[in-house]
């Protein structure tokens, strides 16, 4: 498969700094990024600046980025990614193609994916996943083998299903007005600290401080293998400290916020339920939820709503009063956690499929 006339792709040149003199196309791919994101969502939800988007392409233990640009003549107009985790016994690879939409239908998608599945295979990995946004549409629809949730047949489903990929899970972006639910908050924070009993709330910002760093790295390594994930394959992740150093510089050096609020077990002092609440660094600016979870043999004390509401609270009164909204991903089948957030406030804004092939 080869790239139309006057298309070409080379390896993105990744800067130390964005101050760098080598930073301008780093700036310039994440400033297209940017803009194929808008043209997908109609916001600017999920754009980064380079500076919050270089920390996570340094060099890490945890993984190899492979990224390439797409240029057209000497225009970007789209990004390639594969990542390759090094979990031990790992068998995946996940990966992104990214283009401008004046450029769909070129067969520029195929002929990247060609170099996707390659590097894949000259890693040796077998399993590749891949996610995209499929904005609501009228038409054919495909439904997820998990039994909940479905997409339009869209563009980029045709492009995944024709490269052989089955769709394993439909994952469910919502957002909440974070000044409208202040009361609803405040009121399921009362409840869930009534329920909550033997449990308190301890909360810090980024850099973890030293005597949460175990409890808090062996919550992270429960969010790969305790949630729903149907037929899609993650590796378990080992989390030491070392490792949750490197996420802290993650956000720290891209400037950003993050307020984690964990649920502690008052009898044996752990940490058993977290929530990650991140914004960068325009205050104003829409906020994000990210991981949160409750341990196994935690669950039913209300600590997911627990350290959801507290840190919502925390959130709107010291850390971004202005922010206005928060954003955050579900799976579709995930009932427990889409309950808490609906109670809360938080509303559909819509649906990602997550895709997986599996290389003969
Ligand atoms: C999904 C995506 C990567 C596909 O890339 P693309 O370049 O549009 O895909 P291709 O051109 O290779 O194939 C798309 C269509 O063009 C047709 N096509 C392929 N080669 C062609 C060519 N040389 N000339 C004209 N049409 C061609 C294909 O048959 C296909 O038709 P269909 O949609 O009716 O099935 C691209 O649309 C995109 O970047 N979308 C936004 C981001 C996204 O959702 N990415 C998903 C992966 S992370």
């Amino acid at each position: 498969m080869t790239f139309p006339d006057g298309v070409t792709t080379r390896p993105l040149t990744i800067p130390r700094t964005m101050d760098a003199a080598d930073a301008g196309e780093f700036a310039e791919s994440t400033r297209v990024r940017n803009e194929i994101y808008r043209e997908i969502t109609g916001s600017d939800h999920d754009a980064l600046s380079p500076d919050e988007l270089l920390p996570h392409y340094q060099p890490s233990p945890e993984e190899i980025r492979h990224s390439w640009i797409v240029l057209d003549d000497d225009r970007i107009i789209g990004r390639i990614g594969v990542d390759v985790p090094f979990e031990e016994g790992s068998r995946s690879a996940f990966w992104l193609i990214e283009l401008l939409s004046a450029h769909h239908g070129r067969g520029i998608g195929s002929a990247a994916y060609a170099l996707v599945e390659q590097t894949a295979r000259d890693q040796g990995r077998t399993v590749l996943q891949s996610w995209a946004q499929h904005p609501d549409a009228p038409g054919r629809r495909l439904s997820a083998p998990t039994g909940f949730g479905s997409i339009p047949e869209d563009h980029a489903a045709r492009f995944y299903l024709r490269h052989g990929y089955t769709l394993e899970q439909i994952e469910r972006e919502s957002a909440l007005d974070l000044q409208a639910s202040v009361d609803d908050v405040a009121r399921l924070l009362h409840e869930a600290e009534a329920a909550a009993t033997g449990y308190r709330v301890v909360q810090w910002t980024a850099p973890t401080p030293p005597e949460r760093v175990d409890g808090y790295a062996w919550m992270k390594s429960r969010m790969s293998t305790d949630t729903p994930a149907g037929a899609l394959e993650f590796d378990e992740e080992v989390w030491d400290a070392a490792r949750v150093a490197r996420h802290d510089r993650k956000t720290l050096d891209g400037g950003r916020t993050m307020l984690v609020t964990a649920a502690q077990h008052i009898a044996s002092g752990d940490l058993v339920a977290f929530n990650e609440l991140t914004i960068g660094s325009d205050r104003t600016a829409v906020s994000h939820q990210e991981d949160t979870l409750v341990l196994a043999e935690h669950r039913g004390h209300r600590l997911g709503l627990l350290v959801k509401c507290a840190g919502l609270r925390t959130w709107r009164a010291e850390v971004a009063p202005l922010s206005p909204r928060m954003i955050t991903y579900n799976a579709e089948e995930n009932r427990p956690m889409l309950d808490i957030n609906e109670a809360i406030g938080f509303a559909p804004l819509a649906y990602n499929g997550a895709w997986k092939k599996v290389l003969s």
